[in-house]
Order: structure tokens, then sequence, then C-alpha cells
């Protein structure tokens, strides 16, 4: 669970400090930096899985193809100036994770900070591009006594945080770095505290993250760190990934873009999960055509996944009210997105952070609320310990709807607005503020709220709209 995400240098993100709960929802208008938000939590997530050239080609807007300039990600980039991306997190990991060979590992303490900082190094000839340097990377522990005043969203102390924070350490960090004359070296220590040296790597050789280096169960705490990180994901369903056909072979995960939805429910109905017992299939598809019925419209009388031993491929049946029986392609494209959103609320391995493109795309108005109420289901509930039934997921969402915006609690808001930025170098510019409710639990003394009356601009008819509510037209 993400639970503080700070932001520097990286596209325009300038400064961003924001904290994070079970659910959050970021409004604001087009080209101001939301999904940019998304980018700079997609990008951790691979800069603790890939090299650092791979990770900066696979971020949104950079080419995606070898060659892709990793000056896309730098706040301004090509201008000549000092370039540096800063990236910090707060996280509570997986108490328990399997390492790369199958082994078992528990961390030592599962809540903890990760800073890194990268830079850029020019283009050594014509014709190549520059790469992103490591510069400084840092794994440290919260301690517990302090995660009250970290963990600041509303939630159960004794069933939930005393059951997700757990562990103590004595020594220090888990990764430092340290200026040497040789160069600097990023010292990876182990869990057993002050035992045992650290192993310093230099950082000048690094083409990536020291912590997507640990992949064995010898630093158990830093891969706790990095499986957490791996499971930062964003969905942006799709209907055409959503109708794809799928083979047997085919994974029984569903693909960020929605793709292997029906292999996906096939595997939850009907495949026990580790340590788990074997799910009752009956039960888990009527919960799907449950919830799909939420969907004003649809009247969902049942839901299956039917395999065709001969062409070897899964379909999601819908059985209609009134008898229509149709696959799960004939659908409509709001009606697959929410459907693969209730498919996703059963599936109990779907577990991290998710950060979801506007839910609210091909949804009618009159279904906002069930989409949102969705959505807000799928976050583990913090009054509770997760477990099985009440799986240890965060949902972050964006929007520029002004239905979500008034729906959202207030509580899970956060207002995307470019303000006024002064660099280090005296350059104005504007740089995304996320901006909280002036009375909620995000909101801190001294930095900027909002009020009811800022999100008017969200909630009045558009300018040149022909047809009014009567309220609208007293003036
Ligand atoms: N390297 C960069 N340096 C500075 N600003 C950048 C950089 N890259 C992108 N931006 C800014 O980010 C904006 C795009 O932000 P983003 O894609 O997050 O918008 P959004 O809020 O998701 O909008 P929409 O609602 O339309 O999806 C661009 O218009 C540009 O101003
Ligand atoms: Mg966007």
């Amino acid at each position: 669970m993400l639970t503080r995400l700070e932001v520097r240098g990286f596209k325009n993100l300038l400064d961003v400090n924001v904290d994070l709960g079970p659910f959050t929802c970021i409004a604001g208008a087009n080209g101001i930096g939301k999904s940019n938000v998304f980018d700079a939590i997609e990008f951790l997530s691979y800069l603790a899985n890939d090299s650092l050239v791979e990770a900066s080609q696979r971020v949104r807007g950079a080419s995606g193809l070898r060659g892709g300039d990793p000056r896309d990600l730098f706040w301004d980039g090509y201008r000549e100036h000092q370039r540096q991306i800063d990236l910090a997190v707060e996280m509570i990991v997986p108490a328990e994770v399997e390492d790369d060979l199958g082994a078992f590992a528990k961390a030592t303490t599962t809540f903890l900070r990760y800073e890194l900082s990268l830079g850029y190094s020019a283009p050594e000839g014509e014709g190549s591009v520059g790469r992103l340097t490591l510069l400084r990377e840092e794994l440290r522990h919260i301690n517990r006594g302090d995660a009250a005043r970290h963990l600041r969203f509303p939630h159960s102390v004794k069933n939930f945080r005393n059951a997700v924070v757990l562990g103590k350490r004595s020594g220090g960090a888990y990764l430092s770095t340290e200026n040497r004359a040789g160069g600097t070296v990023i010292n990876v220590h182990g869990d057993g505290g002050s035992f045992g040296k650290p192993q310093p790597r230099a950082v000048s050789r690094a083409g990536r993250t020291v912590l997507s280096t640990v992949t064995t169960n010898d630093y158990p705490t830093i891969l706790a760190a990095r499986r957490e990180m791996q499971s930062w994901r964003r969905l942006a369903l799709e209907p055409s990934a959503l109708r794809a056909p799928d083979g047997f072979v085919d994974p029984r995960i569903l693909s960020p873009s929605g793709q292997h939805l029906a292999s996906t429910l096939y595997r939850i109905a009907n495949e026990a999960g580790p340590g788990m017992e074997a799910p009752d299939s009956d039960a888990v598809y009527a919960r799907v055509a449950g919830r799909l019925s939420d969907l004003a419209g649809i009247g969902a009388e049942s839901i299956s996944v039917e395999p065709d031993q001969v062409r070897e491929v899964f379909t999601l049946f819908l059985q209609e009210k009134g008898n229509l029986r149709l696959p799960a392609r004939a659908l409509s494209e709001g009606t697959l997105r929410f459907l693969a959103l209730c498919v996703l609320l059963e599936d109990p391995t779907f577990r991290g952070l998710i950060c979801m493109e506007e839910p609210e795309n091909g949804i009618h108005p009159a279904n906002l609320p069930a989409i949102l109420k969705l959505v807000e289901d799928l976050a583990v509930d913090v009054t509770e310990s997760p477990d099985e039934s009440n799986t240890f997921r965060q949902v972050i969402v964006n929007t520029h709807a002004p239905g979500v915006v008034q729906l959202c609690s207030p509580q899970d808001l956060l207002l995307a607005e470019a303000r006024p930025y002064r660099t280090a170098e005296g350059v104005v510019t504007r740089a995304l503020s996320l901006v909280p409710f002036k009375d909620s639990w995000r909101a801190v003394d001294g930095e900027p709220s909002f009020s009811e009356a800022d999100v008017v601009a969200y909630l009045v008819a558009p300018a040149g709209a022909q047809l009014r509510l009567p309220w609208d037209l007293v003036v």
C-alpha cells in the first residue's frame, strides 16, 4: 500500500507531496497532469523490475522503443539545465513474499520509506541518446511508534494498522547512499541490523536500481519492498481487449487493458488460490451477476464461463432476464468495463495498488453511482484487517467528470490544479498541485486546500449549454 508519494522534477510534477489512503480520486481539467501522477507511480514500479533504460522507455509518452529519449521524463527536459528527478514513497509492504526462485522471505519490518534520485547523462556522440543515471537510493523503516503520524487516513488501529505494520529493527537503513572519495556507492545492509558488512555497489556502473537487483531471500525486506512496488499497476480498460478471445493457454489474469476476462473469471470460480479453499463456483458467478445488475439497463439473470474443449477457448456467457443468452463480446462497451471490475472484485489474488484512468468512461450518468461504488469497494476496508474477504487492495482513480466529483466523498478527493511554482534556478512556471478538501484528513495546516466554493466550476452547466436546468435560469 502506497501511503505517501513525493515527486520532484518528473514531467510537470515539481513539488508533489501527497498522502494516500485506501481510495483516492484525483479530479482536474485536461492536460493538468493527472495521468502524470500515474506515470510517476508506474515508473517507480518499472524501476523496481527493469533496467533504467527499459523503465524509462515503458513510461507513457516515452517512445516505447529502444532509442526513446529519457528527457521526456524530466521537467522541461529538452532545455539545457540541471535535470534531476527525486522520488520518495512510503509504503506498507507484504510481510511474507516469494523470491524469484520460489523460496519464501519474511520482511523484518513492513512499513518503509524508499527514496530515489535520478540524473541525466548527455549522449556521448552524435546519433546516440542520453541515459538516466542513478544518483541516490535509500530504503529505511518507519518505526511502529511513528506509524500513527505517517498513516493519517482514518483507520482501525487494532484491526488494520496492527495487522499490517509489523516488525521492528534496531539497525539503520536497508539501502543507503554514501559519497566516497572514489565515487558514490549504495550500501546494501542485511536484515540482521548491524551484523555483517554492508555490500557496496558503485552507482557509476549501475544500469538499474539496487532494489531491482534483489531477487532472492538474502535481503527479505528489500525483496518485500520490491514485490510491493512491482504490484503497482495501471488499469485502462479497452473494449477491444475485453472482447479478445481467450485460449486455454492464455494467462488467467486480467491484463491492464482488460484482456483475459473470461479465463480470469474461470480461474476465480474454479481454482483455489494459494493457501485458500476451493471456491464455490456458483456463488462466485452469482455474485458477479448480482453486481452487474447494479448497472441500470442490464438485467443479468446469470453469468458463467464455458470452456470449449474442441476450440480450446473460454467464453463468458451472460443470461439476460427475458432469456437472451449472449457471449460477453456481444455486450456494450460500458457493460464490459463494468463487468471487468465486477470480476476483479472477486479476485483474491488481485492485490496491491491499482491506478485507474477515468472509470466513468463509457458509463451513462445514471450509472455513475454504481461504478463509483464498485471502484470504492475494490479498495480494502481499513476498519477491518485485510484477509480473503477483505483483499488488501488500494485504488486511485482520476477523472474530469463533474458527476464523479459530486458523488465522491470529499475525504477521498484531490483537486488537480496547475499552480505557479518557482524552481531552484528562479524560473517561474506552472506545476501540478494536488489540493485536498479543507476539512478532510488530507488537509495540512498552512498548505493549500479547497472548499465547496472551489468545486463550483465542476458543477455548473457548460458555457453554451442549450438545455438548462430550471435553477440555472434563475440568475
Ligand atoms: N517533460 C515534461 N515537462 C513539463 N511538463 C510536461 C512534461 N511532459 C508532460 N508535461 C505536461 O503534462 C501535460 C499532460 O499531463 P497529463 O497527461 O497527466 O494530463 P491529464 O491531467 O491526465 O489530462 P487528461 O484529462 O486530458 O487525460 C502536458 O500538457 C504538459 O503540459
Ligand atoms: Mg489523462
